[in-house]
């Protein structure tokens, strides 16, 4: 069975107060229309995710870009799974590219935090994805399926996990895959999803992220085994986001 799609906006380390105007903008298109096909998601910086959640449109659910692996405890400047739950997320971005690169985090780690999201409840948005120079040494099924196999946690299910798979090279640079390898690459997940989980395996939303746009979305989220877009900065405009929402009407 097909799963349903997601569209996600990661805002990254964009937005203050006045930033609720776009997920009014983005409200008000979605009540227009029909996205019975499609989840909408918003992840802000962690300062917006209560507010938003509080006031969240009908149909945009709202989440979280990290956590740490504990509930509580002396963690200077962290976040945990709990709180964002206490705050009003929904899913949680875990292993992204900017925090394996920029924070040094590995597929443990990231485990570890994905399975922290599962015990509160909450669905993970797990990252994998290879860099320029491992997908020009031809490694980039090598690199994937290596960190699919070491990032997503046994317990998880098509309900509480979603892979995103990313090419940190095409991650804010306006490059994107092709369509083929796009394909390719979700096809290999998919594989390695069944192998490990069954029949279950069919069931989760694998989304491509980098540079996806309202002009590449419907290419894009029209390739085998793609399930929605993890959207950067094409998310922090409501029209913008809208027209990629727009691939599912
Ligand atoms: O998590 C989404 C992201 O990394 C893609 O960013 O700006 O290329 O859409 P962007």
């Amino acid at each position: 069975m097909k799963p349903t799609a997601l569209v996600a906006g990661n805002w990254k380390m964009n937005g203050l107060a006045s930033s609720q105007a776009e997920l009014e903008a983005l409200g008000n298109y979605l009540r227009d229309g029909d996205t019975a096909d499609c989840g909408v998601l918003i992840c802000p910086p962690f300062t917006l995710v209560a507010s938003f959640a509080a006031n969240a449109p009908e149909g945009v659910a709202i989440g979280a870009q990290d956590c740490h692996t504990n509930k509580s405890g002396a963690h200077t400047g962290d976040i945990s799974a709990e709180m964002l739950r206490d705050a009003g997320a929904a899913f949680i971005i875990v292993g992204h590219s900017e925090r394996r690169a920029d924070h040094g985090e590995d597929s443990a780690l990231v485990c570890a935090k994905a399975e922290a999201v599962l015990a509160e409840g909450l669905t993970a948005i797990v990252c994998v994805g290879e860099t320029e120079a491992e997908r020009d040494a031809g490694k980039t099924l090598d690199i994937v399926l290596g960190q699919v196999a070491a990032s997503v946690p046994a317990e998880s299910t098509p309900e509480n996990t979603v892979v995103a798979y990313e090419p940190v090279w095409a991650i804010g640079t306006g490059r994107t895959p092709t369509v083929e390898d796009v394909a390719e690459v979700h096809t290999a997940i998919r594989g390695a999803l069944v192998e490990r989980f069954g029949e279950a395996g069919n069931g989760f939303r694998i989304l491509y992220g980098g540079s996806v746009k309202p002009s590449n979305a419907s290419e894009l989220m029209a390739a085998d085994n793609v399930n929605g877009a993890l959207v950067g900065g094409a998310s922090l405009k409501a029209a913008d986001f809208n027209g990629i929402i727009d691939a599912y009407r």
